[in-house]
């Protein structure tokens, strides 16, 4: 796809009608306060800070008493992390120098819900430093309340089609969560675009590095307000099928994806939460450089799946690519999608063990779903996609999975990468595709693999079938679970299929 893989150089100058922050410098509007109102930063200082930084800093892996902050400096530099119960009395709680992507763990804060940090940094050869805002994040809701969290699906951030309108609306669903404050964010995947490649450059790691930092730098106002989970969704390109391409067998997308995603983003580790995650012991090649080697990022812990508790529910975010069809072609039947078999076994034992009162697993798409290509418009083209949702539960490994969800008292299956809106259920279940900030393909509606997985919109309740960009609220309380779709743009081709202002709760349901 033409312009796919630009730099990030290039990218910013062919941003064409949005402009470059005068703020941040990035290729956003402005940068915003929660509150709406343009930042109140220092612009000096910011400028400084980005020298200072490849990747500014993100609040992730929430716990009970704390979270990790992440940043990628820019060459040596010395950094110290704040933190406390509140914005005017905070402590450094850790300090280093180096040159290396940071990790640093707050967790002294066992007895508040919410934790105010923020980091400082200077080079090793200056004496001024460089502050960060102070922001804040919120620990584990205990049981017995309530909180939110923000479903944000398939930006696809890097295509070209959202250098206009796309990027603009990005970032008011930034905003939007922003304004909301989640207890955190999950991305249903389609966010880095590791996948697309240039025709006119040779896929690299180096092209991975500048997807990754790309998306991090144009996520950074929300990346460190609201912690936040990735479900890996084929555009991160770290499927089974993209482990080894090209005619000599010399393009490791899976590899230098998992690498780069690693180094750019943090998703739990096995030991962070107590329902564990994938640590099968992997170990990259360290006699071929060509697929990572022995890169630390190349190995187990691989963060593609996980699972934690929050108040009175469970999250279990699966990763249905990077088992299906290694080394080989994409599926050419839905029943080529495969957890594998740790993975599989996991889900059961994570959904058997807990007893929380909600039971969400979270998916890119349904490990299966319909025979149509990506466009739904051609079922013989040998490429199974993954779409639709409920239609599917008993198609391929879906079936197990369902099984499992109704065992164990799994109420919920949550996923994206249909890019509409969509609450259906079957056999109990509620399937709920997530919707999409940016823009949605209009003629999508009427493909015949759209009508097979979704019915014909127009003799369904409109409302639980959407074409307006938002993002998916949640609000978990210990008695009740509530939906709503915010619609937070206008798509660029009015593909709406409802009327519905900006700033809208399009549509709401709740399961008591
Ligand atoms: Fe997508
Ligand atoms: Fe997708």
């Amino acid at each position: 796809m033409d312009g796919e893989g630009t730099s990030r150089r290039s990218f910013m100058v062919q941003a064409g009608t949005v402009a470059l922050c005068a703020v941040c410098g990035l290729p956003h509007l402005s940068c915003k306060e929660a509150d709406g109102t343009k930042a109140k930063g220092p612009v000096k200082s910011r400028k400084k800070l980005l020298k200072l930084l490849d990747v500014g800093e993100g609040v992730f892996r929430p716990t009970s008493s704390g979270a990790t902050i992440h940043w990628v400096p820019n060459g040596e530099i010395e950094s110290e992390l704040w933190a406390g119960n509140s914005s005017s009395d905070m402590n450094i709680v850790n300090s280093t120098v180096s040159s290396e992507p940071i990790e640093m763990t707050i967790s002294e804060f066992a007895d508040t819900r919410e934790v105010f940090w923020k980091v400082r940094h200077r080079r090793v050869d200056e004496d001024r430093w460089t502050s960060s805002a102070t922001r804040s994040f919120k620990t584990r809701c205990p049981a017995g309340e309530s909180f939110q969290v923000a479903l944000f699906a398939d930006s696809h951030f890097y295509s070209p089609k959202n250098r206009t309108e796309g990027l603009r609306n990005i970032q008011e669903c930034m905003n939007a969560v922003r304004r909301s404050r989640p207890d955190f964010c999950v991305f249903l995947g389609d966010e880095a675009g590791v996948q697309f490649v240039n025709e006119s450059k040779t896929p690299s790691q180096a092209l991975a590095r500048e997807r990754w930092q790309a998306w991090r730098d144009f996520m950074a106002p929300m990346l460190a307000d609201v912690p936040s989970f990735l479900v890996l969704g084929n555009h991160e390109g770290e499927a089974g099928y993209y482990r080894d391409q090209g005619r000599t067998g010399s393009v490791f997308l899976q590899r230098w994806g998992t690498i780069e995603r690693k180094r750019h983003y943090l998703n739990p580790l096995s030991t962070t939460y107590a329902e564990g995650g994938e640590n099968q012991n992997w170990k990259g090649n360290d006699k071929s450089g060509a697929t990572g080697g022995a890169d630390e990022g190349n190995c187990s812990p691989l963060q593609n799946y996980f699972a934690w508790t929050w108040g009175d529910a469970l999250f279990v975010v699966l990763d249905v690519h990077r088992y299906t069809n290694p080394g080989k072609s994409t599926p050419t039947v839905p029943e080529e999608w495969t957890l594998g078999r740790a993975q599989l076994r996991w889900l059961e034992q994570v959904l058997k063990k807990s007893d929380a009162r909600w039971k969400f697993v979270v998916a890119h798409h349904v490990v299966g779903g319909s025979k149509w290509d990506a466009n739904c418009k051609d079922a013989d083209t040998g490429y199974a996609y993954g779409r639709g949702g409920a239609q599917y539960a008993r198609v391929g490994e879906q079936a197990k999975i369902t099984s499992l969800m109704k065992q164990y008292g799994s109420q919920f299956f949550l996923y994206g990468h249909d890019h509409i809106f969509a609450h259906q259920q079957a056999e109990g279940i509620h399937f709920v595709c997530c919707g999409r900030p940016t823009r949605v393909p209009n003629r999508w509606i009427g493909q015949p693999g759209f009508v097979e997985a979704y019915g014909d919109h127009r003799a369904r309740d409109p409302h639980d079938f959407i074409m307006d960009v938002g993002y998916t609220r949640l609000t978990v309380g210990p008695d009740k679970v509530v939906f709503e779709y915010i619609k937070t743009g206008m798509d660029p081709k009015g593909a709406e299929n409802i009327k519905a202002n900006v700033g809208d709760v399009v549509h709401r349901f709740e399961v008591t």
